[in-house]
């Protein structure tokens, strides 16, 4: 366990001592050594006590301090920055800085990348900028002077308004930018090199006209026209769905290779990983588009969720990103243009979070929506914090209606424009819009861990009424279980539900006592640990639809039969419910499969999943983009999570032998599929060209289990053929786990597709993690393979998205091969745990994640995965970052 003292803990939260109300900064830009001047004006804060003012810094070198024009003697450096004991009640604090932004492998704070300048200041980079008070709840106006050399960095850019700019002797320039938003020093950001841009110019409801840019590398401009629309539609939406307008002049987006998340919300200069900026048919596909749309939105919507109104503390950090991951994932809805669109987007959003965010909450590492300690605070920018808390804000929704919802936002901007506030806030603000009690609803941010359903149901033929019990529990998980924790209580859930009768319509629902209008859905409001809902007018029994649209982030447990499953699959009216029961019926069934493999027998053919598979796919009157993700089977990770103990190689032999009897069993069907999905012409990224293709390529991955030369003659075809990468890549995926027929053609195919793209990065990393990622064929392990493409002259650990390709794509999206018996995968891990540690921390830090569930494996395998996870916390040196995650996993 991490010591105490080095936990920072959220109710030890006491306002800053002084205030900093503007900021002067002049940035001298030079790889090797930049200099940074910080004028800024201090006072001490009338609402805090404390007279020491302590400012953050890292690895900074101090050339200069002055107080009000002199010198300043009343100063020390601290392993945390730099304390002045006794400063004025209000004065001007000049400081001189200098860092080396070359040698920045951590991608926080100031670096170069790719010989252009760029700067990652949240959470706490800004500290390895200059001396400050950095932490969110102060907030500051800031002018930013940059100087470079003119030829080398011909482009200079930070927040807000270009003020000035001109020439300076010796070949230098400068720029002078001003933002007049006050913001927290998380949001700052500077951009300097070689850089050219897309612009547009529209004009908003009010009138206004705005700049919109979207800068990249030279050679990478014509990867930009999909960002740019993303952008622009975006700003509609925020208008049109929640009345906020963009707020600045210009708004800009710049793109950069070496980055450590997918993109960052800076005010009015948004950078982002190129990954989610840079487009076109031969080298994106149609998730890397659609992901693109989401992040720019994302990002854009957090000008007002998170800039305008920010945190107080890191602590609140779901504050921000909860409400604007719901608000893409909203966004992203409403592009998809259809009813069964929204549906898609909605389950792939609940697979993202079952897959991953379940297992967070059920792990050493769970903690609560607004956690209420940290070590390193970059540890917890997790799928907790943002899709859970975007699944905890939209139960907002849920619970008030779009109406109420919308209400609320509107007061919270009203109440809070400006400030730095706390997940309370917003909830009080959803609750006084509403006239509505949401103090039991503040358990989703203080109680850790899934709440797990339990429903039975009971038709009383003589009163005609239908009652249905439920009962929720939540065992405690992760920092929860440390000694002297409060008792968890009931949560507040919305549970939407409808009763279909037999055949196959939703009844009209009306619970006794209520008279209101009677609806096919209703949102039971469920806050007790056991809770009766009767509904009247029942004549006959019922079946249940259970947690339709997914209403809250729970494990509904219900005994449903194969028949009811089946039925619910074939007429439920939520297209959410309908797609849940098919995976309830593939999930029962496989893990039968795993159990007698397990035991060393075969797996018994049963036909139901087969049956319901076929009727999916025959269904025309289905989206293809829903048929596809009805007929993929739950993955092996969410697998593994339904089980006592995760046994990967089991269950990968379940899942393939369930994928080989699909495509056996299927096979006609799987081919008309192929040829009635094509896309020809030019491609064409919108969700029905992308829903086409989807499920096509589907198709064509069932069928390359068939080990059919035929088969691999289509995948070739379609490699040589494509126009677009969503199609190349899939073909290439169906010859590289194509069994041993396929093998020469997918040797083949690799290597055409390193030549064709050798020059696009994000390519590369596709191919990497492809490999990454393949099945064993024969006795090759993938292990050799992987330290071979460790070995390769375009592989580096330094840029993260090419170690994410290569690394993360093996440990974390090849369980079966990760977790193999002889203990390779776990040594692999270790090596590279250290290695990317003496780089990038943050980087390594969420690497290490992937052991955390160790506990929950069988016992040859935890005990090799524990050696490995001794083996980097007997480290010396480790960061900060890999030390809280591998202690807490150890325990
Ligand atoms: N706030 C960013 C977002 O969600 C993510 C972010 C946090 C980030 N810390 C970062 C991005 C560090 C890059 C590096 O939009
Ligand atoms: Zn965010």
């Amino acid at each position: 366990m991490p010591s105490p003292d080095t936990a920072v803990r959220r109710t030890d939260y006491t306002p800053p001592a002084y205030l900093i109300d503007t900021v002067d900064l002049a940035f001298d830009l030079d790889p090797g050594n930049t200099t940074v001047t910080n004028r800024m004006r201090v006072r001490r804060n009338p609402q805090a006590a404390g007279a020491a003012l302590l400012l953050h810094g890292q690895e900074l070198e101090l050339l200069g301090i002055e107080i009000d024009g002199a010198p300043c003697h009343d100063h020390r450096l601290t392993p945390d920055g730099l304390l002045i004991e006794h400063p004025p009640q209000d004065f001007e604090l000049r400081l001189v800085t200098r860092c080396h932004p070359q040698e920045n492998t951590s991608l926080m704070g100031l670096y170069v990348s790719n010989g252009n300048f760029f700067t990652q200041c949240e959470a706490e980079g800004f500290r390895k900028i200059t001396y400050f008070l950095d932490r969110p709840d102060v907030m500051a106006t800031y002018t930013v002077t940059l100087r470079a050399d003119r030829q080398r960095y011909p482009i200079l850019l930070a927040n807000g308004n270009l003020a000035e700019q001109g020439e300076l002797p010796d070949g230098r320039h400068y720029a002078v930018w001003h933002d007049p938003f006050k913001k927290p020093s998380y949001l700052f950001a500077v951009v300097a090199g070689q850089l050219v841009c897309r612009e547009e110019r529209i004009r908003i409801g009010s009138g206004e006209e705005k700049l919109l840019q979207v800068w990249v590398e030279p050679r990478d401009l014509p990867k930009t026209a999909h960002a740019m629309a993303s952008l622009i539609h975006a700003i509609r939406w925020d208008e049109q769905r929640f009345g906020l307008a963009l707020d600045l002049e210009r708004f800009m987006i710049v793109a950069v290779s070496d980055f450590n998340m997918g993109a960052m919300e800076n005010k009015g200069l948004n950078v982002f990983n190129t990954k989610y900026v840079l487009a076109d048919a031969q080298t994106a596909t149609d998730v890397d588009y659609g992901n693109i749309e989401a992040v720019v939105g994302h990002e854009y919507f957090h000008n007002w969720t998170g800039n305008r109104v920010t945190c107080r503390d890191w602590f609140q950090l779901s504050l921000k990103e909860g409400l604007t991951v719901f608000r893409d994932q909203e966004f992203s809805a409403d592009m998809m243009g259809t009813e069964s669109g929204r549906a898609v987007k909605r389950i792939e959003d609940v697979r993202v979070l079952r897959q991953a965010q379940f297992p967070e909450d059920a792990g050493p590492m769970a903690h609560p929506v607004r956690p209420d300690s940290y070590v390193e605070i970059n540890n917890f920018y997790t799928v907790t914090v943002y899709e859970k808390g975007a699944e905890v804000v939209r139960m907002y929704q849920t619970l008030l209606g779009r109406d109420g919802f919308r209400r609320g936002m509107d007061l919270y901007f009203a109440r809070h424009d400006g400030q730095a506030v706390t997940c309370d806030d917003f909830r009080q603000a959803m609750a006084d819009a509403n006239g509505r009690d949401l103090t039991q609803f503040s358990r989703w941010y203080s109680q850790a861990g899934t709440p797990r359903v339990k429903v039975t149901g009971h038709h009383d033929a003589a009163a005609r009424t239908y009652t249905l019990t439920l009962r929720q529990e939540c065992p405690k998980v992760g920092v929860e279980m440390l000694p002297g924790t409060p008792d968890k209580l009931p949560f507040h859930i919305p549970f939407a539900v409808g009763l279909l009768d037999t055949s196959g319509h939703d009844l009209p629902l009306r619970l006794q006592g209520d008279d209101g209008a009677a609806a096919t859905t209703l949102v039971l409001d469920f806050t007790e640990a056991e809770q009766r809902f009767t509904f009247v007018d029942i004549d006959e029994p019922p079946l249940p639809s259970l947690l339709r649209n997914f209403s809250a982030p729970v494990i509904v447990e219900h005994e449903y039969t194969v028949d009811e499953l089946a039925f619910l699959m074939a007429h439920d009216s939520d297209p959410f419910n309908r797609w849940e029961a098919g995976q309830r019926l593939a999930t029962r069934q496989l893990l039968a499969h795993v159990e007698a493999i397990r035991r060393g027998e075969l797996p018994s053919v049963d036909t139901f999943v087969i049956d319901a598979f076929r009727q999916v796919l025959r269904d025309d009157t289905l989206d293809p983009a829903y048929r596809e993700l009805a007929l993929t089977l739950p993955g092996e990770s969410y697998l593994g999570e339904q089980m006592d103990e995760i046994d990967p190689a089991a269950i990968h032999a379940a899942r393939q032998y369930m994928r080989q009897r699909l495509a056996t069993a299927l096979h006609t069907e799987w081919l008309a599929a192929y040829h009635n999905h094509q896309t020809p012409g030019d491609y064409r990224p919108d969700a029905a060209s992308a829903g086409q293709r989807g499920l096509k390529n589907l198709a064509l991955s069932y069928l390359s289990e068939l080990n059919d030369t035929h088969v691999t003659q289509t995948a070739q075809v379609q490699y040589e053929h494509a126009n677009n990468m969503t199609d190349r890549l899939a073909a290439l995926n169906a010859l590289v786990n194509g069994g041993q027929s396929a093998q020469e053609a997918a040797s083949a195919a690799l290597a055409e597709f390193y030549s064709r793209f050798e020059q696009e990065p994000l390519a590369i990393d596709k191919w990497f993690a492809l490999q990454a990622m393949q099945r064993a064929t024969g006795a090759q392990r993938v292990i050799d393979t992987i330290r071979t493409l460790l070995q390769h002259p375009a592989f580096t650990l330094k840029n993260p998205n090419r170690a994410r390709a290569l690394i993360f794509s093996f440990c974390a999206g090849n369980p079966a091969q990760f977790h193999a018996a002889d203990g390779s995968g776990y040594a692999f891990w270790a090596d590279q745990v250290l290695a990317l540690d003496a780089l990038n921390p943050q980087v390594a830090a969420r690497l290490a994640r992937v052991l955390d569930r160790w506990r929950k494996y069988t016992p040859a395998l935890r005990g090799a995965m524990l050696d490995a996870l001794n083996r980097v916390a007997a480290h010396q040196g480790l960061s900060k970052d890999v030390r809280e995650i591998v202690d807490k996993a150890i325990g």
